[in-house]
């Protein structure tokens, strides 16, 4: 077994389950394919049996990536089992079913009614008929910080004893803290008579601010998988970012008992920035600005005495060189002259590998961008291949837009939005120019959307750089509506909005069209 921690990414499952992250089928190969350059040893593609949605990404994935083992997540029934089996198929051995049944007494008596012998029952079943399909099966005692210690390391030896390769040890609700939870697994380790004969792996929440800490605390403790997010994006509070733990081991191998000079991982630490981005701009959640590692702000020195001692010697204020996480790779930019080639290798530089008929889209509207933009940097085209993929890729598109605006005049939208091959034009008045655009939209769509957030960036620099809206909109009245992020960008601000606001309609269209 090798000593190195694997890296198991749940960004496109747990992470997902972040409220407004719903990725479609383009993005999650994106991040995916990301993933892959990022070297993560298991990719968690998502929740087969939960929709067609989440079964077609997970196959897809297992189909398109090569170098990674790939998870597809399963309650302990047999049915969510099998479809898991189905949809990690692609991967041939590179498949694991990821199983998962809740051990603690909360769970036990008031979730799943069902006693200590009968959970270790249905494990034991779960992860036996999951070994008739796959070589690789990983069993989560979900709760299992807040399980009785004894209780726990009996259900872990009888899982591995029906077949379980990992062992995942999940703090679910974020609770415990490091100290504890290095005792856990030091238990574990010490009296599970098999535990030899397979991976331990954790998994944290991070509801009170520790998911990072208490990974690195297991892996001192002697856990060989850390499960999380990119950006720590995830449920509640988020799962660790993977990103944190990676450079934590990096920068200090020997406080977490590697030798110094060896790597304890198999990550690409130059991806991470690129990732980031990706997970970022595919999910629609932005990264904090003084989020370690990935942060605009991470490696920024604003105080003299700072800048002095990093000109002196980097190292007096920096523990880490950007460069090795993958900052200031920026190039030169494009401009309207430059051809379709060049934008095809930038983008490929970037990490987007587009179809014929996608880059025909992108390319569109770069010139169309490159005509109201001196330059246009890696930050805008990145942009550009969302907001033109997925924003001009559903239902509706957009037209043409017209408003009238003013602190004297009654803001004014007229909208044109085409479907299926048809033109459909009307016109809304709002309190500003941003909310008669939607209100047009609306009208056009027959939809009612509520505007719950809205932001609006400048994806580069300089007066004439493209903005780059987010919206999330909840379609529908009943509380189970959960609210669509939308993305859109444009040089100028309320087209940008109009783009964002149409970009959530579709995904609202589409993730009803796939039970999402
Ligand atoms: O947090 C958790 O317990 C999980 C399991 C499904 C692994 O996400
Ligand atoms: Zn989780």
């Amino acid at each position: 077994m090798s000593d190195k921690v694997l890296f198991f990414d749940t960004t496109l499952r747990d992470g997902e389950q972040c409220p407004g992250a719903s990725m479609n089928l383009r993005q999650k190969l994106e991040v995916a394919r990301q993933l892959e350059k990022l070297g993560v040893d298991i990719i968690e593609a998502g929740f087969p049996c939960i929709s067609d949605g989440d079964f077609e990404a997970v196959s897809s994935i297992a189909r398109t990536v090569k170098n990674c083992r790939i998870a597809g997540l399963a309650r302990c029934v047999e049915n969510d089992i099998r479809v898991a089996g189905a949809a990690v198929a692609p991967a041939g051995d590179r498949g694991r079913i990821h199983t998962f049944l809740a051990t603690s007494p909360l769970h036990r008596e008031f979730k799943l009614k069902k006693s200590k012998e009968e959970i270790i029952a249905m494990a034991v079943a779960g992860v036996k008929l999951a070994r008739t399909l796959v070589n690789d099966v990983e069993f989560s005692a979900e709760d299992a910080s807040r399980t009785e210690l004894d209780y726990l390391a009996q259900v872990v030896e009888a899982v591995i004893a029906a077949g379980a390769t990992t062992v995942n040890i999940p703090d679910t609700v974020g609770f415990t803290t490091p100290t504890e939870y290095f005792n856990i697994i030091r238990y574990l380790k010490e009296n599970v008579p098999n535990i030899g004969q397979a991976v331990i792996s954790v998994h944290c929440h991070n509801d009170i601010g520790l998911a990072v800490a208490n990974s690195l605390a297991a892996v001192q403790a002697g856990a060989r998988q850390v499960e999380g997010a990119i950006n720590g994006i995830g449920e509640r509070a988020g799962n660790a970012a993977l990103e944190e733990i990676c450079m934590a081991l990096t920068t200090r191998p020997e406080a977490f008992g590697f030798p110094k000079g060896e790597s304890p991982h198999n990550l690409v630490t130059r991806e991470i920035v690129k990732t980031s981005r990706v997970v970022a701009r595919c999910s629609g959640l932005a990264v904090q600005r003084s989020k370690a590692i990935v942060g605009e702000n991470a490696f920024a020195h604003s105080s003299g005495i700072h800048q002095h001692g990093i000109l002196a010697k980097r190292e007096t204020y920096e523990i880490i060189d950007p460069r090795d996480v993958g900052w200031g790779e920026t190039e030169l930019p494009l401009t309207k002259h430059s051809g379709r080639a060049a934008v095809k290798a930038r983008l490929e530089k970037l990490g987007h590998t587009l179809s014929n008929e996608e880059l025909t889209h992108v390319f569109e509207r770069f010139k169309k961008i490159g005509d109201s933009k001196k330059f246009v940097y890696d930050d805008d085209l990145a942009t550009l291949v969302h907001d033109s993929l997925d924003t001009n890729d559903g239902t509706w598109k957009l037209v043409q837009i017209q408003f009238i605006a003013g602190d004297k005049t009654c803001p004014t939208a007229t909208v044109t939005l085409e479907k299926e091959g048809k033109l459909y034009t009307d016109c809304a008045i709002g309190n500003g120019p941003v909310n008669a655009c939607f209100k047009a939209i609306d009208r056009i769509t027959k939809s009612k959307g509520e505007l719950v957030d809205y932001n609006v960036r400048s994806t580069s620099v300089g007066q004439d750089a493209l903005g780059e809206v987010t919206v999330k909109v909840m379609f529908g009245s009943d509380c189970s509506c959960k609210p669509v992020v939308g993305k859109g960008a444009a040089t100028d601000v309320i087209e940008a909005s109009a783009r964002s606001y149409l970009n959530a309609l579709n995904r609202n269209i589409h993730f009803s069209q796939m039970g999402i």
